[in-house]
């Protein structure tokens, strides 16, 4: 039996674009909605060199209620989606938080005012460890209790949340929310990665950005921290073991294996690493020395956090596989390629 349709909301992004790999490697037809304010078309092409098959695409902004609309009655065989359409640059939100909050809750919005009437049942939803703040303490578990958010980006995920928990009880939407980690690294073939728009402000594509000389130098933010070196500790996870729990979690909802119809599981290795390990690492990983600063704090950082991953491990059905070292060499190997492309 053919498999259904799986539409991707931010499929050129990030994480969508290694999940739009994943399911096309697992046979999903998919369709991708993205408005491309954070990624580019040709992320398109790259899946199909990498998978020979090409995804359909539309362009769409989900905040456009009425093309929101439209499309799903253009496209009622679409029954199960992965949402990852979302602005999430912590530090922008900071200064501009009617942008996230205008474009990540409404975006969720309009596409679950239209869920009853064209009978979606599964949902699976891009959320983050950043809804736990600062915790308590470590691991930490998916009934963790949620801190105030450290930003208006963590806030949206946690504000989504909610409106998935409160809508899943009145309607036949099934819904998974997976809580990221420190998502990294790239596929191996280098064709698709990290690609941000403008210059970045997490960890590793800093790391590789200084190493390759796009920049040059890196600041570490804060080494007075209470944790064994000083510096902030963080669950790195591959972005391809991640694009696979996507997989499992939207055939969990498929084959009506969920326990509830709104479930949370936290996307980590259980492993933490602190800013300068991953330094240490990426030099050892790669031979190129980096030269960085030691700075102060960057405010609004949790000084630890790394994934329980029990509940997904036993639950879920699935558990991280690649190391730091795979992720660190993805990334490099990554870098190199776009430093080839556009040079
Ligand atoms: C990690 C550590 C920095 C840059 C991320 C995503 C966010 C969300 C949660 C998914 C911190 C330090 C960084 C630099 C540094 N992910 N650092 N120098 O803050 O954990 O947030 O995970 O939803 O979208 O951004 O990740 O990579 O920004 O920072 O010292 O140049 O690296 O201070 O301690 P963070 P990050």
């Amino acid at each position: 039996m053919s498999k259904s349709k799986i539409l991707v909301t931010g499929g050129t992004g990030f994480i969508g674009s290694h999940t739009v790999v994943e399911l096309i490697n697992q046979g999903y037809p998919v369709h991708i909605i993205d408005n491309l304010s954070n990624s580019r078309l040709h992320i398109i092409d790259d899946i199909e060199k990498i998978t020979g098959i090409k995804p359909e695409f539309t362009n769409l902004d989900l905040c456009n209620a009425e093309r929101v609309s439209a499309f799903f009655n253009q496209h009622s065989d679409i029954k199960s989606i992965i949402h990852f359409a979302a602005l999430k640059a912590v530090g922008e939100s900071v200064e501009k938080p009617l942008l996230y909050y205008t474009n990540n809750v409404t975006g969720l919005i309009n596409i679950l005012d239209v869920v009853n009437q064209n009978k979606i049942k599964n949902f699976v939803f891009s959320s983050s460890c950043s809804v736990y703040g600062e915790p308590d303490s470590l691991p930490i578990n998916e009934n963790a209790p949620l801190k105030d958010a450290e930003s208006p980006y963590a806030n949206t995920k946690r504000i989504n949340e909610d409106i998935l928990r409160d809508f899943s009880k009145v309607s036949d939407l099934k819904t998974i929310a997976l809580r990221y980690f420190n998502p990294i690294g790239s596929h191996s073939s280098a064709i698709i990665g990290e690609y941000p728009l403008n210059a970045p402000t997490n960890l590793m594509p800093v790391i590789t950005q200084t190493a390759i000389g796009k920049r040059t130098g890196m600041q570490v933010f804060g080494t007075d921290y209470n944790t064994p070196d000083g510096s902030c500790i963080r669950d790195y996870i591959h972005v391809v073991d991640l694009a696979k729990a996507h997989i499992v979690a939207i055939e969990r909802l498929i084959n009506a294996k969920n326990k509830s119809n709104f479930e949370i599981f936290n996307l980590g290795t259980g492993k933490g690493t602190s800013v300068l390990e991953m330094i240490h690492t990426f030099e050892e990983v790669t031979g190129v020395r980096l030269k960085y600063k030691l700075k102060e704090r960057r405010p609004g950082d949790v000084v630890q956090v790394y994934a329980d991953t029990k509940f997904a491990n036993e639950e879920l059905g699935w558990k991280s596989k690649l190391g730091l070292n795979e992720m660190v060499s993805s990334a490099w190997k990554w870098e190199q390629a776009l430093s080839n492309k556009y040079n």
